[in-house]
């Protein structure tokens, strides 16, 4: 099974409710919100995910790269994220904070940049839904795939089966057509795809193919 995710931050920001119908079969909306300082874009906050959530029934997979997740983590479980994802490197206690997002009911989830290795958080696992690893440094959507982390899902894949674990491995970064197939191989189960979804003439077509990539 493949999960695909749209990124609406390459969608048209003045028309994300009909942007987010665009997406038509897509499993979850990925929401990036940048904070200006854990990496240098900027692009939406609370009260923007308060609305989306009750323009879609598509729900939303929030991305935060952003500083002291531990403070603003919960208040966009309770703007209506089904899920919510925080940055090892940003978050001063990880285990404290997935709880609580549990605890508000939406899935629990963390990311590493490229440079951060997955060994140091093998303990934290069962704390999680979901893990996502960065293929591009966060940033910016329209990046190309980073190669080099292949070995990394590939290595996150095999901690979670070890520990017989049933949470979600996301990629996220320069994920298309012409990489899904080696992102799933590696052990990945959750896509994002930004340009290649948004730049495409019929983004639901985009969805469809990728899926079907993906399952191939
Ligand atoms: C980048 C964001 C991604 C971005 C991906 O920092 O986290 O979600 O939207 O965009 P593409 O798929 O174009 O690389
Ligand atoms: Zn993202």
């Amino acid at each position: 099974m493949a999960l695909i995710n749209p990124s609406i931050l390459s969608a048209d920001f003045a028309r994300l409710a009909e942007e987010a119908r665009a997406v038509e079969g897509a499993d979850w909306l990925h929401v990036d919100v940048m904070d200006n300082h854990f990496v240098p874009n900027l692009t939406l906050g609370v009260p923007i995910v308060e609305s989306l959530s009750k323009a879609t029934d598509t729900p939303l997979d929030l991305h935060l790269m952003i500083e002291d997740p531990d403070r603003w983590a919960p208040q966009y479980v309770e703007a209506g994220a089904g899920s919510v994802t925080f940055h090892a490197e940003a978050a001063g206690a990880p285990v404290r904070l997935a709880r609580e997002i549990r605890a508000k009911g939406a899935r629990a989830s963390m990311a590493l940049k490229p440079a951060t290795p997955i060994e140091p958080f093998e303990d934290l696992l069962p704390e999680l839904d979901m893990l996502l690893i960065m293929t591009v440094e966060p940033g910016f959507g329209g990046q190309a795939f980073l190669d080099i982390m292949l070995p990394k899902i590939r290595r996150t894949r095999e901690l979670i089966s070890r520990h017989g674990l049933q949470m979600w491995l996301q990629v996220d970064g320069g994920v298309s057509a012409e990489t899904i197939e080696r992102c799933a191989e590696a052990g990945a189960d959750v896509f994002v795809a930004g340009s290649a979804v948004y730049g495409a003439d019929d983004p639901a077509k985009a969805v469809r193919d990728l899926r079907e990539k993906a399952e191939a």
